[in-house]
Order: structure tokens, then C-alpha cells, then sequence
């Protein structure tokens, strides 16, 4: 008897209608008709009298989620806090469109942060007094740290890249390997919101340089939901030699319509935070997204408003989206070089340097850790 199945393809669900047949003692299942998309799988049902139930594979969490802790986080997120954390938003397909998202003319902040760097790598690396070993905390693409690598010519470079996607370590060492072929190179899983990396860090200033350059660049720093706490992680991961550079947007009460106007709109950005909701079988077709500035917070807040009552499944259980709930999918914080001072004073960092872009929209802020 012919039923319907629903398949998952790279995040992307649709239905397919199938039966089941034998050949030589081993049963399959044979596709009959691909149905397309919920909707119009269940009007081809309705038309044609079949059951619209689903047999077969539900949407796997595990199969998207790096280990069972981030399953049971993303779960407790989602129903505690009506929120899904946006280093969710980074794995699977999240890699592909992060990629396509940094090098978006409309995002702009990847391409402001890429033209700092490249006027201040040099001084930067100039500033660092010692002879480093480059680690790129929440590496993305890995094309930034490149531009520091370009400049490091003059002893053997090591390059640390760290980040909770393993599809996006794969995409970083694949540029970083293109340019450096030759690279003494680590790709490394972790959650820098877990707590710190010493583990990491400490063997590389036994076996490499005496000193550690921690990148945490992209805004990552303000997408956090607590950022003292990865500030701690990352001060407990470090010794008085090493450095710490970040890079993040600057407030302006000004600048909040142009704040938001990297994102409203913008569709790179609504897919880059929409992965893990789409991976669970949602369209953007379910809801709309809604972005505004917390003047409060000093962040901006993006949420998805469901238009109609949705369920996520996974395994025996269910998530149940109701209609008009708001699920919280990225807050980015912006702030004032006053404010970012206090808040890396208070997790044991003292401020070397500031680079600006001209109209001081953007810094990248060298940091050292101090005795707390
Ligand atoms: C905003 S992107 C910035 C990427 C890159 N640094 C850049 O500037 O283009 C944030 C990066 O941090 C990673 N990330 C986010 N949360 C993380 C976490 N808790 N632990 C490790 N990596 C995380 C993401 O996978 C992503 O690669």
C-alpha cells in the first residue's frame, strides 16, 4: 500500500509518496510520486484520498547536533526561554550560508571588519611584542586570519582555528590550507560558552610560540548571551604574555536605523539564522521574522513569530510552536568603547589599543589579560 514519506535533504523538507516492495526476500521502499512540500503534499492526499501520515525517519536532532548535551540545551532553550542560541544557527547547512552571509555587500560588517584589518594587521602584529601562535576563536570562514597569516612572514607560522561547527572548520581550513599549504595547522571542535580551552592553549605555547594571539573577531562577542562568561572562558585560557583581539560594532543612538538596516531585510542574514528551524521542518513561509533595537540591552533582537501552530519532532517528543509565539533567534550587542572597557576590566583584561574605522562604527580592540 502506498503511503507518505517525508525526507530530509541538506535541511530542506519534502514528502514523497512510496510503497513497499520485495525482491528476492529484502523489502524496500519504492518512490511512486516526489510530492514537493508540505502544502502541496497534502492537497495532492486530500485529492487523491490518501492518508497524509508520515512513516519512516523523523527529523533526526542528533544527526544535526554535534553531541547529546547541545540536543538537551537547544530543547531547554526553545522551551525555557522561547529561544534558540545562534551558535545553533552555524551548523550543518548553517556553514554554506555563513559563507555566503560574511561576503554579502548588504551585511556590510564583514566586509567593514575585513578593511580594518587589513589597515591594522601589521600594527597589531607589531604591537603584540611576542612571538605568537594564532588562535582563531569561532573561526568562521578562516579568511580573516589569513590576513594575519600574510603578515607573519617572518618566522614558521602556527594557526589554531576553534569553533563549535565542524562544517565550518572544514570550510576555514580549506581557505587557510589554499593559501598556506604548508601551514602548521589545528582545526578544533569546542563551545567556548562551555567554559575554557586551557587545554588547548597551554600545550601550544610548550610546543610552539611562548606566546598566544586569541582572534574573536565578527561580532561574535555580542551575539553571546552572556558575555562575562565567555570573557571569563577566555581570560582562564590565557597567561600574562598572551593577547586577545576583538573585533565589534559600535553604538551610536545616530547609527540605530543604519544598525538595523544590516539585517531588516535582509534575506542572506534570515537564512543564516534560520537553519536550525528549517532543518526542523519550518519555512520562512511560517512566520515572519521581527528585528528591533533593546534600547535597554543595547542589542538588537531578532525573533521569527509563528503564524500558525507548528510542532518540531525528535525521536518520541515534541516541541509545540503556537501561533503568535515569538522564538528569540539572535541578539547582537552593540556598544560604546566606554562600556566595552568596563566590561573587559571586570573579566581580568586591561585595553592596549583601539582601532577604529573613521566614522567609529567598528573597533578592533587589543586586549591584555591583567590580575583580577
Ligand atoms: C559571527 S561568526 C564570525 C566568524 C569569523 N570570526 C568572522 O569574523 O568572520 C561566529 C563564529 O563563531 C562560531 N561560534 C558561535 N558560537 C560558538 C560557540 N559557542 N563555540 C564555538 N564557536 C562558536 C560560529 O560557528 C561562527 O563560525
Amino acid at each position: 500500500m502506498a503511503f507518505v514519506r517525508k525526507k530530509n535533504v541538506k535541511g530542506r523538507l519534502y514528502f514523497q509518496l512510496v510503497e513497499t516492495v520485495s525482491n528476492k526476500g529484502k523489502t524496500k521502499q519504492k518512490v511512486i510520486k516526489h510530492l514537493g512540500t508540505e502544502d502541496s503534499a497534502k492537497e495532492y492526499c486530500r485529492k487523491n484520498k490518501i492518508l497524509f501520515k508520515f512513516k519512516g525517519p523523523e527529523a533526526n536532532l542528533s544527526g544535526f547536533f554535534g553531541s547529546g548535551k547541545q540536543v538537551s540545551e537547544f530543547v531547554t532553550a526553545l522551551k525555557g526561554r522561547n529561544e534558540i542560541p545562534l551558535k545553533f544557527e552555524y551548523l550543518q547547512d548553517g556553514a554554506r550560508r555563513w559563507n555566503a552571509l560574511v561576503h554579502s555587500r548588504d551585511y556590510e560588517l564583514g566586509v567593514i571588519e575585513t578593511e580594518l584589518i587589513k589597515e591594522y594587521a601589521k600594527e597589531i602584529l607589531n604591537e603584540v611584542k611576542e612571538k605568537i601562535n594564532l588562535i582563531d576563536l569561532g573561526c568562521g570562514t578562516g579568511e580573516k586570519a589569513n590576513l594575519f597569516l600574510e603578515r607573519m612572514k617572518q618566522y614558521k607560522r602556527k594557526y589554531v582555528a576553534l569553533d563549535i561547527s565542524e562544517n565550518i572548520l572544514k570550510l576555514a581550513e580549506s581557505n587557510i590550507l589554499k593559501k598556506f599549504p604548508n601551514l602548521n595547522s589545528e582545526f578544533l571542535k569546542i563551545d567556548f560558552e562551555e567554559g575554557n580551552f586551557a587545554q588547548i592553549t597551554e600545550p601550544l605555547r610548550e610546543k610552539n610560540y611562548p606566546a598566544n594571539l586569541i582572534l574573536f573577531l565578527g561580532n561574535t562577542l555580542g551575539n553571546v548571551s552572556d558575555m562575562s562568561r565567555v570573557l571569563t572562558n577566555i581570560r582562564e585560557s590565557m597567561t600574562f604574555r598572551d593577547y586577545l583581539l576583538i573585533g565589534i560594532e559600535l553604538f551610536d543612538i545616530k547609527r540605530t536605523q543604519d544598525i538595523l538596516g544590516h539585517y531588516r531585510g535582509n534575506r542572506i542574514w534570515q537564512d543564516n539564522i534560520f537553519t536550525a528551524l528549517e532543518y526542523f521542518g519550518l519555512t520562512q513561509n511560517d512566520g515572519y521574522f521581527e528585528v528591533k533595537f533593546n534600547r535597554n540591552k543595547s542589542q538588537v533582537e531578532a525573533r521569527f513569530v509563528i503564524k500558525k501552530d507548528k510542532e518540531i519532532n525528535y525521536g518520541s517528543k515534541k516541541i509545540r510552536l503556537k501561533k503568535g509565539e515569538k522564538i528569540l533567534l539572535m541578539i547582537s550587542y552593540k556598544t560604546i568603547p566606554r562600556n566595552i572597557q568596563i566590561l573587559v576590566a571586570e573579566t581580568g583584561f586591561v585595553v592596549k589599543r583601539f582601532f577604529l574605522t573613521e566614522n567609529e562604527d567598528y573597533a578592533l580592540i587589543l586586549c591584555k589579560p591583567t590580575k583580577l
